[in-house]
């Protein structure tokens, strides 16, 4: 740690113990405007910081914090193209395909943004083309199915942000008399459908549902040589020329990547293949042409909002005081729970049944971007970094873990995710969701205390120890008026940004990720032990048991 990060944890140590000696319902009776001091909005998106262990002098401190690590530079640096992802010797630039201004956003000289433009043009006459009909399969049907085949980066963000925006599905308008017979409520959307796990499973029970003549297949690869969706991209095209022959492939099959020749090579038309470029993370690509199912599901012009959703985001991480930042201020909690109170985790609970994937996608985001150990210089850290992210939305959450959020021994900060307004049209639903929402972040601050239990046990005083809510755990909460595109393209990139900001203050690469490289090249030379039925010298005596033990079974 630099001994300047040193001072400045070991300064927040103070501020630690002075607020522990306070819990957050004191600091509520002792302030009626902790809400307005502790709240702020931007894009649309409200966010209370309330309820956190925090009072004016610890955010003093932590924006001082801030301040020194210099977080204006860092921000600066990534808009201007620096090569902030040094290990790679890439600019980290997901920020410029959601730009809509004039400036030139310049990478090695060159200005990027007209062929950022471009694939988007390319984007929408395909989305277009489909949603018209008037790109069809080889056999000239409609197609009415999509399979994104990618993982990680190339998967989670598109199978989050269409089951999120799922009532602005493209109904589909181009039946024939079947469709008129129908009332425009029945009429179907297009569907979509992800593989990423290389089990089999999942393929074959996507394919079993599908007809090769109306499926179209996007094979989404930022490296276009993972090996669990070059698999299924093969699998999928045996199952394709089976059905259709060798040349339907063309017609049936798009790609989505940097390796522009592997797609060709592939078998994909030249038209077909959507580019992105280096300077977009896997995770942070859903804004380029990775966001293709999304265009085609929700149609292009949402998929525009969802952009300038996430652009208004930019802006206000750029422009607003780090202390009206909600990406800093959220970032800045982050590491104040990490580094000074020394809680492991953070739960996300989007009260949303639509944003079931959204745990998963910050996880992917937030894991793999700041689960990091030693600093830029390439020095052990002695101090902690990325949380461990997890989640799954409410109400389930409350009947599932929240047993442990309320009376276990870790403390897990929240952050609670709710619209104001549903799109089903069932307010006695919504308001219920609403009022549970609300009551768990009041439950896990206020608690409740053994004379409480006692007075309400009367005289039953055994179990009372096993009913005390001990109260004093924090939370955010995240409310905004509708899920719609826009909204979803603020949020994602308030997360993105409060990722950065946190990398920054660890003093990390934020968008490298070799820990999974290793899993990765054990797993070609233990194939070949696999399927030739044999254990490698290499292998310890754990591998080699379990070696022998499949074979046996086998
Ligand atoms: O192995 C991790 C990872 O590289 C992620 O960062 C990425 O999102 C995912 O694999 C998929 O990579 P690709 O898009 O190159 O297939």
């Amino acid at each position: 740690m630099t001994s300047n990060r040193e001072t400045l944890f070991d300064s927040l140590q103070v501020h630690k113990g002075r607020i522990a000696k306070t819990s957050m319902s004191q600091m509520f009776e002792g302030d009626k405007n902790r809400f307005d001091r502790f709240s702020n909005s931007a894009c649309g998106i409200l966010l209370d910081y309330s309820k956190n262990l925090i009072d004016e002098l610890s955010l003093e401190a932590l924006f001082n914090l801030a301040r020194d690590v210099n977080i204006e530079g860092a921000r600066n640096d990534m808009w201007a193209g620096k090569k902030i992802n040094f290990t790679e010797q890439r600019a980290v630039l997901h920020v410029a395909l959601r730009y809509d201004g004039d400036d030139e956003v310049i990478v090695d000289g060159k200005d990027i943004m007209p062929q950022i433009r471009s694939v988007l043009q390319q984007m929408q006459q395909f989305s277009d083309g489909i949603l018209n009909g008037e790109i069809t399969g080889a056999s000239g049907q409609k197609f009415t199915d999509i399979v994104n085949i990618g993982i990680g980066g190339s998967d989670l963000g598109s199978e989050m942000v269409i089951k999120a925006l799922k009532p602005y599905h493209q109904r589909d308008l181009r039946r024939g008399c079947r469709g008129r017979e129908q009332s425009d409520q029945r009429r179907q959307d297009i569907r979509a459908h992800f593989v990423s796990n290389v089990d089999g499973a999942q393929i074959s029970d996507v394919l079993e549902t599908l007809d090769p003549q109306t499926t179209l297949f996007i094979i989404a690869s930022k490296s276009f040589t993972t090996i669990e969706t070059m698999t299924n991209a093969k699998t999928a095209s045996k199952w394709l020329i089976n059905a259709l022959g060798e040349q339907a492939v063309s017609d049936h099959f798009i790609a989505i990547s940097t390796n522009i020749s592997a797609c060709a090579d592939f078998g994909i038309k030249k038209e077909n293949i959507f580019a992105f470029w280096d300077f977009v993370g896997g995770r942070y690509s859903i804004w380029s042409a990775i966001g293709l199912s999304v265009a085609i599901l929700i149609g292009f012009e949402n998929f525009k909002k969802f952009l300038s959703g996430a652009a208004q985001m930019d802006e206000h991480f750029l422009n607003a005081p780090l202390e009206e930042n909600l990406p800093v201020i959220m970032a800045l909690l982050g590491v104040w729970y990490r580094n000074v109170w020394n809680f492991p985790t953070k739960a996300i609970i989007p009260y949303d049944q639509h944003l079931n994937r959204f745990p998963a996608f910050l996880q992917q985001m937030d894991m793999e971007s700041n689960g990091k150990s030693v600093n830029k210089a390439g020095e052990q850290l002695d101090y902690e970094t990325g949380a461990i992210i997890w989640g799954e939305v409410g109400t389930n959450a409350q009947h599932a873990f929240f047993q442990l959020l309320h009376q276990g021994t870790d403390i897990v900060p929240v952050d609670f995710l709710i619209a104001a307004k549903g799109h089903e049209d069932m307010p006695e639903h919504h308001n219920l969701l609403l009022a549970n929402c609300l009551a768990q972040s009041r439950a896990l601050m206020v608690g409740k205390d053994l004379a409480q239990v006692e007075s309400e046990l009367a005289g039953q005083g055994l179990i009372a120890p096993h009913k005390v809510f001990e109260g004093n755990r924090p939370s955010n909460t995240l409310i905004y008026k509708r899920l719609d595109p826009q909204t979803l393209g603020s949020l994602i990139a308030l997360y993105e940004h409060k990722v950065f900001v946190e990398g920054v203050i660890w003093d990390i690469n934020s968008f490298d990720q070799w820990g999974v490289e290793l899993g990765k090249q054990l797993a070609k030379t233990l194939l070949k032990d696999i399927e030739e039925n044999k254990s490698n010298s290499k292998n310890d005596s754990s591998t080699a048991g379990l070696l022998r033990f499949l074979q046996e079974l086998k």
